[in-house]
């Protein structure tokens, strides 16, 4: 298939273009690239893009293509804290639009880029696709009005398919520190401290970004009928943990730290388990193959080799929320986050 992958410059979609291409596909990037001076290691490898904000589509970007794999968004729950009025424009508004250019230019297949925390707050019950959404961020509630939005625009011609994906963890060449897993073995190796800033007993299901990537790839080989119009959990039932589980791997993978709870810190009001069963059942090409202790020692390996520092954890480097604050207040980023100066001249087709 000819596929569009948005978000290509992002942590998913830098491991995901060559991993597209791999598997037979030909891929096309489309980003801003707001994350261009935070690589880890060599950074994402090249692959043909189209250097465009998303707001800025048009349908003759869509033209010639298959499908698309829509990861581009403001990607966390405190990004919606930036100004919830973006996390909405960006993620929702602006994924509807490039949903109905897809379909009028004849692009067949649509993978949404959807997020367990649609779930919210939900106590300790298994969730199935069909359980109620309680979002309790801007970046959780965009995620619901495009499913709801896609699902409107389902047709013989265009098949939409959600995936709710885990909170994600591992080894990308645009590392994220701003989630759990990735979080916490970074500051246990930088600072010997496993620091847990909620009490440490919300449940989180987690998901290797590979096993993110092999699902998107499956729906893509599936047949239409699978995959058309559907919602996938993506995960696995064994990988729900409460944050506290995490801490323990965590300081059985990384010799000499300690846990430690930051003081005041209540229970997150975001707290979900999930069941993964839809997934695995429906898609038999997707078989995940990655754990929590297997990541930790992923990522523990990787830092350990770049020699990640604790000033990489403070600078922010990696934090989303923290690198585009900082852009701001260079002046590179306006407060719609578009570029500014010379970098807004080079965000044009290439
Ligand atoms: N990382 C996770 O834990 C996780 C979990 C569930 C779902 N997701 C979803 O997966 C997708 C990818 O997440 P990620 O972790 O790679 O995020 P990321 O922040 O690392 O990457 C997002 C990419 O989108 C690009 N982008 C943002 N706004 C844009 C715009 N207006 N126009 C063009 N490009 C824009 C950024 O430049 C960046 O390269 C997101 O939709 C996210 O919501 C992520």
């Amino acid at each position: 298939m000819k596929v569009l992958l948005t978000g290509h410059k992002g942590y998913i979609g830098a491991v995901a273009g060559p991993i597209l291409q791999s598997a037979g596909h030909e891929v096309v990037g489309l980003d801003t690239d707001l994350f261009a001076g935070c690589d880890f290691g060599k950074g994402p490898q090249p692959i043909p893009e189209i250097r465009r904000d998303l707001r800025e589509i048009s349908k003759a970007d869509l033209q010639g293509f298959d499908a698309v794999v829509h990861l581009a968004a403001l990607s966390n729950d405190p990004l919606g804290n930036l100004d919830a009025h973006l996390t909405y424009d960006i993620n929702h508004h602006a994924s509807v639009t490039l949903a109905k250019l897809a379909k009028e230019a004849g692009v067949t297949r649509f993978v949404f880029a959807s997020s367990c925390s649609t779930y919210g707050s939900a106590g300790d019950d298994f969730l199935t696709e069909t359980a109620s959404l309680h979002p309790v961020t801007a970046y959780g509630e965009s995620k619901v009005f495009v499913e709801q939005a896609l699902g409107l625009l389902a047709t013989d011609n265009f098949s939409p398919t959600s995936m709710r994906n885990a909170t994600a963890y591992g080894v990308s060449p645009r590392q994220r520190l701003d989630i759990v897993l990735n979080d916490l073995v970074a500051s246990a190796f930088t600072s010997g401290r496993v620091f847990i800033k909620s009490d440490g007993t919300p449940w989180r299901p987690i998901v290797h970004i590979r096993d993110i990537i092999a699902a998107a790839v499956a729906v893509l080989d599936a047949p239409r009928e699978a995959i058309h119009n559907e919602v996938f959990n993506v995960g696995r039932n064994e990988e729900n943990f409460r944050i506290r589980e995490l801490a323990d791997i965590v300081a059985e993978v990384v010799p000499g730290c300690r846990i430690e709870y930051a003081l005041g810190g209540g229970p997150d009001l975001r707290c979900y388990r999930v069941n993964f069963d839809k997934i695995n059942r429906v898609l038999p090409a997707f078989r995940p193959q990655w754990t929590a202790r297997k990541g930790a020692q992923e990522l523990f390996a990787a830092y350990r080799s770049a020699g990640l520092t604790g000033a990489d954890v403070e600078q922010g480097r990696y934090i989303r929320l923290s690198e585009i604050r900082r852009l701001q207040q260079a002046g590179r980023l306006n407060n719609v986050l578009h570029w500014t100066g010379k970098h807004a001249e080079t965000a044009v087709g290439v």
